[in-house]
């Protein structure tokens, strides 16, 4: 069976979006510019952060496939028909499940992979329908934005439970207002009895952190200072990657790693296509991610808020890693 693509957002949609963001990020004072994370993958940026999930130093990725190697038998339960995979990228971890969803004791009929990059999700859809032929696994990919798109999830998949999954830690990317507006959005889209399996990286050690968002060899700060070379290449834009610092820091209120650029010179950017023009100050600094850190109490007083009911917490033996079971409440 050849995928089903549904497209809701197209290359024009993501050029728009592009400009507002870099228009709103960069409009800002010096000091306050920011530019969102969701523009670091590109395929340069995609490849980089493939790259990062191999370095020593950045530990999420390891401990979150150990954790799903040990329990993905009880996360795909026979009831779970439909698999939506939330930022699914090359959905490399998701193999786990989707093996655990076709063996003999699973129920699984569809996978559903959601992402922004269609050119990523067209060759990752089709890798799967291919490998996934013989176990009868039905394709429905979805080109979207989970920040956006998620009623979508209101018509995908079969008669039975639907599983959502969200791994990595993506979703430290949002904010506080951001995760819980991302949950109940997430919530409105689902039945009751709908599950939701989230990753999230959990508080340690600060030393730690850093290391995993600042690694030695500088894997990290190529990905970071990637995003200028795509908004160079979108916008028409002329940033001297060279001439940006990567900035890794523990912020100790918010508890989340935050990723800056700081200039190392007083320079002026031209955004061609945005007929827009940027000073930045010697050793000013642009935000470009946030990557929140969670304590458990705090991931379960979230989703319980959102309307979600935790079934399963797990974590990797050492503690960095926690993966979540929870049910859409009635
Ligand atoms: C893909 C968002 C989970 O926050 O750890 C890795 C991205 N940034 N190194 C993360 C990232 C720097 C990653 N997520």
């Amino acid at each position: 069976m050849k995928p089903i693509i549904d497209v809701l957002l197209t290359p024009a949609d993501l050029a728009a979006a592009l400009r507002a963001d870099v228009v709103s990020g960069l409009s800002e004072p010096t000091g306050r510019r920011t530019l969102p994370p969701k523009w670091f993958y590109d395929e340069r940026g995609s490849q980089l952060f493939d790259d990062i999930t191999r370095l020593a130093e950045y530990y999420p990725t390891r401990c979150e496939r150990a954790i799903l190697e040990a329990h993905a038998g009880d996360i795909m339960t026979r009831d779970v028909s439909t698999l939506v995979e939330l930022g699914s990228g090359t959905s490399d971890k998701t193999r786990l499940l989707l093996d655990a969803g076709t063996g003999t004791s699973g129920g699984l009929r569809t996978f559903a992979p959601f992402d922004v990059s269609e050119e990523t999700l067209r060759s990752a859809a089709d890798t799967i329908a291919l490998r996934y032929q013989a176990a009868g696994l039905a394709v429905h990919a979805i080109v979207g934005d989970f920040e956006h798109h998620l009623g979508v999830l209101k018509e995908i998949g079969e008669p039975g439970r639907r599983l959502v999954a969200f791994l990595g830690g993506t979703i430290g990317n949002f904010d506080p207002a951001g995760r819980a507006s991302f949950l109940s959005q997430l919530a409105a889209a689902l039945a009751p009895g709908d599950r939701l399996l989230l990753g999230t990286d959990l508080v340690k050690d600060p030393a730690r952190l850093v290391l995993a968002y600042d690694d030695p060899a500088g894997v990290t700060a190529a990905f970071n200072r990637n995003v200028l070379s795509v908004i160079n290449r979108r916008l028409r834009a002329d940033f001297e990657p060279d001439s940006f610092d990567h900035v890794a820091v523990w912020n100790d209120v918010e508890e989340w790693i935050e990723m800056r650029l700081r200039s190392t010179r007083p320079q002026a950017v031209l955004v061609a296509d945005l007929a827009l023009k940027v000073a930045f100050e010697a050793g000013e600094e642009m935000r470009t991610e946030i990557s929140a850190k969670f304590r458990p109490e705090r991931i379960f007083d979230e989703l319980a808020a959102a309307g979600f009911d935790l079934s399963q917490w797990w974590t990797d033996p050492a503690g960095d890693f926690g993966l979540s079971l929870s049910c859409r409440l009635g």
